[in-house]
């Protein structure tokens, strides 16, 4: 245990490096208030953040459970980028192994609780509440692309219609215009955008651009692929990486359509969404064949992704 002195004289350093008087900083010290859970967990402020538009209790559900998965979002976005910002130090197959399983488990969380969605709000109440929600769409959650974003190289987010097309190094602007994602809000054949598309972009498209253009080198497959080629090998590692990409690009999407569907697909009658996408085409992984780690899957899973699920 460190003596008193011990502290003082670390304290004093401390202060000493930054020009500053520890005696005043002690004497604050003597009159700050006590920390509390309400203060540092900010409560106050966190349960204020819900807003909703119409006076149907479910629409708390709806508007909570999406902020519980930005929430979740951001532990994820938080764990990649230690690794990818070299934070961790010493990085080997178990320690990537571990970084991976803390990822997987936030997006296990995220499958898991969605029945809180799919079962837990009134399907009237839904479709009454949602209609004032329109053009805005879950599609617009900016911490959904960047979880992607880091996750795997910018080809495999390419619509795969034009995957095979387009050339290596693909960056910026003109992958922007064929991600995936551009198909739930984006007729190609006229290059006209949606309004809940064209507003995603004016907020988000720079950020996008620089956070894409880091992490095309930096992402989590790219990590992998600096590791000795032995402990890419390592099997528990492989396992994880599957595991990941399993949860995020098959259960937690089908977890999502399956509630799109509860709720959208009455008595056999497609709704319109409010982000105004085909969605029973676009959010089925069997069209969008989103796979973040192509290389650890067999052509066979390959070709039956999100078929027979
Ligand atoms: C009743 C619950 C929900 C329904 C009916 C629903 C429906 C939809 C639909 C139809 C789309 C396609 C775009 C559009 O036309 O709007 C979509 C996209 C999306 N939603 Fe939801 N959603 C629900 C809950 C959630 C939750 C809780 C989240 C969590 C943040 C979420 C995140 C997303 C994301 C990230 C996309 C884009 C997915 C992609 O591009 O593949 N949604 N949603």
């Amino acid at each position: 245990m460190k003596s008193d002195s011990d502290i003082t004289n670390q304290l004093r350093e401390k202060y000493e490096s930054i020009d500053q008087d520890l005696e005043v900083h002690l004497e604050g010290l003597l009159h700050s208030k006590p920390i509390s859970y309400w203060d540092y967990i900010q409560t106050d402020v966190l349960l204020n953040l819900q807003k909703p538009r119409t006076d149907f209790p479910d629409e708390m559900v709806f508007i909570m459970y999406h902020q519980i998965s930005e929430l979740l979002f951001k532990m994820i976005l938080t764990e990649i980028g230690q690794v990818a910002k070299n934070e961790v130090d010493d990085l080997d197959a178990q320690i990537f192994t571990e970084k991976i399983m803390r990822v997987s488990r936030y997006f296990d969380v995220l499958t898991s609780s969605f029945s809180i969605m799919k079962d837990g709000m009134n399907v009237d109440q839904y479709n009454k509440f949602r209609t004032t929600l329109t053009p805005a769409s879950g599609f617009q959650s900016a911490q959904y692309r960047k979880v992607e974003f880091a996750s795997t190289e910018l080809i495999n987010l390419i619509d795969k219609r034009f995957r095979d097309k387009v050339g290596p190094n693909i960056c910026c602007n003109k992958a922007f215009e064929q991600l995936y994602w551009q198909a739930a809000g984006k007729d190609f054949k006229t290059g006209k955008k949606t309004y809940t598309l064209s507003a995603f972009e004016k907020r988000y498209k720079k950020e996008f651009i620089e956070f894409s253009k880091f992490y095309e080198d930096n992402n989590l497959w790219s990590k992998y692929k600096s590791l000795p080629k032995e402990a890419q090998e390592n099997a528990d590692l492989i396992q994880a990486m599957r595991h990941y990409d399993y949860t995020v690009n098959i259960k937690w999407v089908m977890a999502h359509y399956n509630t799109a569907n509860h709720y959208l697909n009455i008595g056999g009658k497609t709704a319109e969404a409010t982000g105004g996408s085909e969605w029973v085409k676009y959010m089925h992984p069997k069209y969008q064949k989103r796979i973040f780690f192509p290389d650890l899957w067999t052509e066979k899973e390959i070709k039956e992704w999100g078929i027979n699920i």
